[in-house]
């Protein structure tokens, strides 16, 4: 599939209000929590997109009965922590680099042998990530070369817990050693070297599970058992980037996102578009199944470069993409450093991001840990063009947004995946102003 997106020649500013589908982390963890627990969990505003779907027909495939998704209801009739069974065949991942590391630790610690798989972009990423602490904790599996998938998991194997301190920021690693560590005699322990996303944490208590948190370390006491919670999925924080840029670039704007998830760990988004100038507001603020969330307020701004602190840099991890177009259309000079992790996402998304603002005139320098991109405040500070968005859903989303200063249409190749993470993006964008063309070349 393919966009092409027209904005270049109209100017056109967004307008309206409303609601990007559900937030993609708490939406897989939800199906696997829901699974794991005593009794019935229903889920609500789930997002039906191709990465989470991956994670409810896995959980599926291991003999867990669950309705829907309809109009982002599900019902889960959980098994209990030692209900799974074994699939018939590998369990098939897709694009979904969150399935198969938490899966991972679900699944390290289960009486049958399994094996997890993905598509061409998951097959690249490092896995030894998570198989390494997995390993000392007594965890048997295999990795291909290089410690990529697919991982194949020894059944049958009894865990320990342990005290872990990560080498990177991911909150993917975190959860992997914390859901491996329900399973685990004693404590588990992980301390991250900066604050991640921490949906885990959160939905676990929720879930009845008794896990404590202090300063950078989460301890959880195996063996563990959940009982089924109703969990209300918040919209994506990560889909309403894409808007908040889009709003923030073209002027007269002025956009409402309703009830998008803003837990703490999530917004360095609002915090490095605000540093850059943005007007951003929000109201009806409120929690719902102990995640805040809120009505998001974005109006046409003039930005300008910054050098982004990289304390904020995990807590935006997935808007870069983004966030480097809004750079591209910020007064001065934008520098992040930081953010080297950047480079194992669904695409090596410093160097893909440098290559199609190049392509599109834009002064972009990818350096091995961030970029230095020259920001220009006229009208058109893209020009019109064709990129590449290597299969990566945030890439093909992020141009999409460009066209709003571009001079002529942009078109935007490998546009499939973005129903990973946001199905019917180009249909939601038309509703607000954005005019993207669908061609299925
Ligand atoms: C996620 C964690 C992040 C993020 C990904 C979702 C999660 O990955 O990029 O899209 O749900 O835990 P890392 O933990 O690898 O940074």
């Amino acid at each position: 599939m393919k966009y092409i997106a027209k904005n270049g020649c109209n100017k056109v500013p967004l307008q309206g209000q409303i609601r990007v589908p559900g937030d993609k982390s708490i939406s897989h963890r939800s199906i696997m929590f829901g699974s794991l627990a005593e009794g019935t969990s229903n889920i609500s505003g789930f997002l039906e997109g191709e990465d989470s779907l991956n994670t409810l027909r896995a959980f599926q495939a291991m003999g867990v009965t669950i309705e829907g998704p309809v109009d982002g209801r599900v019902t889960i009739h959980g098994v209990g922590m030692n209900g799974l069974k074994a699939p018939s065949q590998a369990l098939d991942l897709g694009n979904s680099g969150t399935s198969m590391r938490l899966l991972a630790g679900l699944l390290a610690g289960q009486s049958f042998d399994i094996e997890l798989s993905g598509d061409v972009s998951l097959s690249k990423r490092p896995m030894k990530r998570v198989t390494d602490p997995l390993t000392q904790m007594g965890a048997n599996i295999e990795t291909a070369e290089g410690g990529k998938p697919p991982l194949k998991i020894k059944g049958g194997q009894s865990l320990n817990g342990f005290s872990y301190q990560m080498p990177m920021a991911s909150a993917q690693v975190k959860s992997c050693c914390l859901l491996a560590g329900l399973y685990a005699q004693g404590n588990t322990c992980v301390t991250e070297p900066a604050v991640t996303r921490d949906h885990t944490e959160r939905m676990l208590k929720a879930f009845g599970c008794d896990i404590t948190v202090e300063n950078s370390t989460a301890c959880i006491s195996g063996p563990a058992k959940l009982i089924a919670a109703d969990i209300d999925v918040p919209a994506d924080i990560s889909s309403a980037a894409f808007f908040m840029v889009g709003a923030s670039i073209a002027e007269g704007s002025d956009i409402v996102l309703q009830h998008v998830g803003i837990n703490p760990t999530r917004t360095g988004i609002i915090d490095i578009l605000k540093l850059m100038g943005a007007d951003i507001t929000m109201s009806n603020q409120q929690e719902v199944g102990g995640e805040p969330v809120a009505d998001i307020r974005i109006k046409g701004a003039k930005l300008k470069g910054i050098q982004v602190p990289e304390a904020l840099v995990p807590l935006a991890i997935d808007e870069f993409p983004v966030l480097f177009v809004a750079a591209a259309c910020a007064e001065g000079e934008t520098v992040i450093t930081g953010a080297e992790e950047l480079r194992v996402k669904e695409s090596d998304r410093i160097q893909v991001m440098a290559d199609g603002l190049l392509a599109l005139g834009v002064d972009a320098r990818p350096t091995d840990d961030g970029m230095v991109i020259q920001g220009r405040t006229d009208d058109s500070v893209f020009t019109g063009g064709s990129v590449h968005s290597h299969d990566d859903h945030r890439i093909a989303m992020a141009f999409a947004m460009a066209s709003l200063r571009a001079s002529g249409d942009i078109h935007i190749e490998d546009c499939d995946n973005v129903n990973t993470s946001f199905p019917d993006f180009a249909g939601l964008a038309e509703s607000c102003g954005l005019s993207i063309q669908v061609t299925n070349e």
